[in-house]
């Protein structure tokens, strides 16, 4: 039995590194304080470790808090962008909190007089009820300050915060919390068939679902226009206050990013450039069984099973017909709508990509596919998670081998990284396929995408919003595909499982 570690642990959560390096003394000639106010801000959960994040977290930068603080008339896709932004930046493991000021306002309605959904509500001449909004909207920050207090990382402020002395009480209370960086990100949109598909999902909404729909409609546009009488996009005053913000402009068509400061801040706002609300659909699996997995073996580039292979074959007949089939559904509907009132343009036909990672088990899985159909292409990214030492090990060579680290990954898996040159943790593939997401995100084609269990626990995991304690126990079978379709609020999610025997794919419930 050895410790492939000696004295090190390698867990990749910040508060498990050990670390044998003594604080250096302070000298007599050279005095320096131990904990500058650093402008750094490099901060990856599981990824960058400092003694001095350690130590002082908050005075340093590191690991400063941020509010994220929306803007915009009411169906801008605030709501939208609000729950986008949330489930990324939880993935890449920041803890994240959507704190939704008309939820607080129907939590509260009971206390309102004559309903807090009708139009006259938000009239900017209802003067009691513009002191309920601001209280409201005071509260649902005062919730959101005590919740990144109380260990929170990225609280989310979600209202139309839509005049400039809104946006200043705001900054105003979250500059007493001395390590809050404020970021406001301002939603505009005057693209018409955005506009009124965004409307009309409003009634779908708390405030409108159970009423008349016409009625609701003539409603919520009464809500907007009362908004747009005193409606202030963010300033030039408040740009010279030094405030950091970023308009976001027709879906990000158009951004502008004013005084973007830290990494954090930085990726948001990379983030959201990338999003469209194409229809789409995004295929994944793992690759057909290797001859690694037929004995129980882990990492390793070994090629296809005969079961795989036959996998490989049926995985190509069945895309190629899913293919046609959205072409087909592309076409129904655009024939429909061009009869209704909606503005709408013939359909495009969608480019299928095809990526898989650079190990033999994903490329043979595709070898069938048809080059003048599927445009592939072959991306180390999605590379399984490497295992350093224990490549090529079953698991209970590695319990026997390796006992401790066999005991510590099963208690963390999801920050245990493996030993030896190379070796990763979850969270460094999470970080590994950051880049992937955000082009997954930017692109409007359909693509299949042939990867390896950790790397679909991580890509479902983003998509479908899974806890992370759940992220690396979640069931992914071999032999398994997983069609996921963005949709307003949520993705979509459908699975078929092959059929060895009829060498065919039927779905799961
Ligand atoms: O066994 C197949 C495999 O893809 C290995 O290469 C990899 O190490 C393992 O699955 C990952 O699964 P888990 O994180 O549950 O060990």
């Amino acid at each position: 039995m050895s410790n492939p570690r000696n004295s090190r642990r390698y867990l990749s959560n910040d508060s498990d590194v050990e670390d044998s390096d003594e604080i250096e003394p302070l000298s007599v000639s050279f005095q320096r304080p131990l904990f500058r106010n650093r402008k750094y801000s490099l901060d990856l959960p599981g990824i960058v470790t400092s003694k001095l994040t350690q130590e002082q977290p908050l005075k340093c930068g590191v690991g400063s808090k941020l509010v994220v603080v929306m803007t915009g008339l009411p169906a801008r896709g605030k709501s939208y962008i609000v729950k986008k932004l949330k489930r990324y930046l939880s993935w890449l493991q920041y803890d994240t909190k959507i704190f939704n000021v008309g939820n607080l306002r129907r939590n509260t309605a009971q206390l309102i007089k004559n309903g807090s959904h009708s139009h006259s509500f938000f009239d900017p001449a209802n003067k009691s009820a513009k002191k309920v909004r601001e209280q409201l909207a005071m509260d649902c920050l005062d919730e959101l300050i005590d919740w990144l207090n109380k260990g929170g990382r990225i609280g989310i402020h979600d209202a139309t915060n839509s005049t400039v002395e809104r946006r200043r009480k705001i900054l105003e209370r979250c500059q007493r919390e001395t390590t809050f960086k404020v970021l406001f990100i301002e939603s505009i949109c005057n693209d018409n068939e955005v506009l009124e598909k965004n409307m009309r999902l409003k009634l779908s909404g708390p405030d409108y679902r159970k009423m008349d729909p016409e009625k609701a409609l003539a409603d919520f546009r009464k809500r907007v226009s009362n908004y747009e009488k005193v409606y202030e996009t963010i300033s030039e005053e408040e740009e010279k206050a030094d405030m950091q913000y970023c308009k976001l402009i027709n879906v990000g068509k158009k951004i502008i990013a004013h005084n973007i400061q830290g990494y954090l801040s930085g990726q948001c706002i990379f983030y959201l450039m990338n999003f469209n609300l194409s229809d789409r659909q995004i295929w994944l699996s793992r690759h057909g069984e290797s001859t690694d997995n037929a004995i129980g073996k882990i990492g390793g580039d070994s090629p296809l099973s005969e079961k795989g292979r036959k996998f490989g074959e049926c995985l190509s007949r069945f895309i190629f017909k899913q293919k046609v089939l959205f072409r087909q559904k592309q076409m129904d509907e655009y024939r429909s709508a061009s009869t209704s009132s909606l503005p709408t343009s013939v359909p495009q036909v969608k480019n299928f990509l095809v990526w898989t990672s650079m190990l033999k088990r994903t490329i043979e899985t595709v070898e069938n596919f048809d080059q003048r159909e599927f445009d592939i292409m072959h991306i180390r990214f999605l590379n399984e998670i490497y295992a350093g030492l224990c490549e090529e090990m079953s698991h209970s060579e590695i319990e026997i081998k390796y006992p401790e680290e066999y005991s510590e990954r099963r208690k963390n898996k999801l920050y245990y990284r493996y030993p030896g040159m190379g070796g990763e943790s979850y969270l460094d593939v999470i970080h590994r396929i950051n880049p992937l997401i955000v082009e997954l995100e930017r692109m409007t084609d359909n693509i299949l995408i042939v990867t390896h269990q950790v790397v679909l626990r991580i890509l479902l995991a983003y998509f479908l919003d899974v806890e992370k304690e759940k992220v690396p126990n979640m069931e992914v079978p071999l032999h398994t595909i997983y069609c996921l379709q963005p949709k307003a609020y949520d993705t979509e999610l459908k699975r078929w499982k092959y059929d060895e025997e009829k060498d065919d794919f039927f779905p799961v419930e």
